[in-house]
């Protein structure tokens, strides 16, 4: 066992439909890294939670080992394991959890709950130093939508959050809509390269531009209002849609990330905060990238140096690598797991406290 100073950390992420595990040297190294995305929802259009539990369970051992291999580390040489506890599919989860619990009374090492959206925000830093707080973050998820003041690490303001669908979870019933395969987000970003985001006018929900600070829906998202619009456009569409899908997809993808990035560059705006860090499978989106770098240009030069991070693709999806930085940070500031620790569906973002703006916290 190394100096538990700089322990080896070993992540496992089991939340939804991949398998993830990874081991992370004491400096924060990724030493092996592997994610197996589960097939078997492909023909139901969406993760179906029974068999995603079960197919975690099946793949768990083989992908640890995996991840063991490629560090070319043993199951005993690890100092510290962490593992997601929610939110996400119960079932799903309790494959992590106990594995975990399990392994870790074996070899009388310590453990640490690790929450998913807590793993997104660590997930840039592991490649781009310059990912340090303070920053504006921009956690966009298929179950999450959350924008973040992080003035350090355990210390998150909550300053906007979805009123409805998550961001990946609208981008999913587009891409439904449309004919397109699960997950949907790189589907629809896929043909919307082919379309003109003109042709089709989408509204943006809850981004009016008169809001002050004070209006309760100035940080504040809604996607279920954007999807209705899809709906009725398709509708109208008949049966055209299929030569129209891609600028549909077009449309839609604008106005989602039009919403985002404007409700961003208002958080840098009121905090002054120049630093914007993108966390969760929708910050994988090209073009959500993209304007917002472009964007951040109309910032005034008060907010000074001026910057967006994001993790790359293997790093912004589900991994492991995420958790297990998580789960340093957790273990450095004195934090493990109990034996009978839980895992849960919908679970408190450690740290996260009210902004000053009276917005009531959700349960993420
Ligand atoms: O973080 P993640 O891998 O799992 C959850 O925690 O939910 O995010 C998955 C979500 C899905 O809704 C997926 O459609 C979306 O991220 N996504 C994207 C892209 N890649 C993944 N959305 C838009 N554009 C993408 N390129
Ligand atoms: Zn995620």
């Amino acid at each position: 066992m190394s100096l538990l100073s700089r322990p080896l950390v070993l992540g496992l992420e089991t939340s939804c439909d991949e398998t993830a595990a990874a081991v992370l040297d004491g400096d924060n190294r990724i030493l092996g890294h592997v994610i197996l995305s589960q097939d078997v929802h492909e023909v139901y259009g969406g993760v179906v939670p029974e068999l995603a539990a079960r197919a975690h369970l099946q793949k768990v051992d083989s992908v640890v080992n995996e991840a063991l291999e490629r560090a070319g580390v043993a199951l005993e040489d690890v100092d510290v394991f962490g593992v997601t506890t929610g939110p996400g599919l119960i079932g799903a989860l309790l494959v992590g959890v106990c594995w975990t619990k399990a392994v870790a009374w074996a070899l009388d090492r310590p453990w640490v709950a690790v929450h998913h959206m807590e793993g997104h925000l660590f997930g840039p830093v592991l490649e781009d130093p310059q990912a340090e707080p303070p920053f504006i973050a921009l956690l966009v998820s298929g179950g999450h939508t959350l924008l973040l003041y992080v003035t350090a690490w355990g210390e998150y303001e909550l300053l906007g959050k979805t009123r409805d669908d998550a961001a990946g979870e609208a981008f999913d019933k587009v891409a439904k809509l449309l004919g397109l395969p699960y997950p949907g987000g790189p589907a629809v970003q896929r043909i919307a390269e082919d379309g003109d985001p003109e042709r089709h006018r989408l509204p943006r929900p809850m981004l009016r531009r008169n809001q002050t600070v004070e209006d309760p829906a100035f940080y504040d998202f809604s996607f279920s209002g954007l999807k209705t619009a899809v709906i009725d456009l398709t509708t109208k569409l008949g049966d055209s849609l299929s030569d129209e899908a891609p600028h549909v997809a077009a449309a839609f993808q604008d106005a989602a990330v039009d919403v985002l990035v404007s409700k961003t560059l208002r958080a840098m705006r009121e905090t002054g905060c120049g630093r914007v860090v993108l966390g969760g499978g929708v910050s994988a989106n090209v073009h959500l990238r993209q304007e917002m770098e472009r964007r951040i240009q109309e910032l005034d030069a008060e907010t000074g140096p001026r910057s967006v991070h994001h993790a790359s693709l293997r790093l912004s999806l589900d991994n492991g690598a995420m958790i297990a930085r998580a789960a340093r940070f957790r273990f450095e500031k004195g934090e493990s797991a109990p034996l009978d620790q839980n895992a849960w569906a919908s679970l408190d973002f450690p740290g996260l406290r009210d902004g000053s703006r009276g917005i009531t916290l959700p349960k993420t």
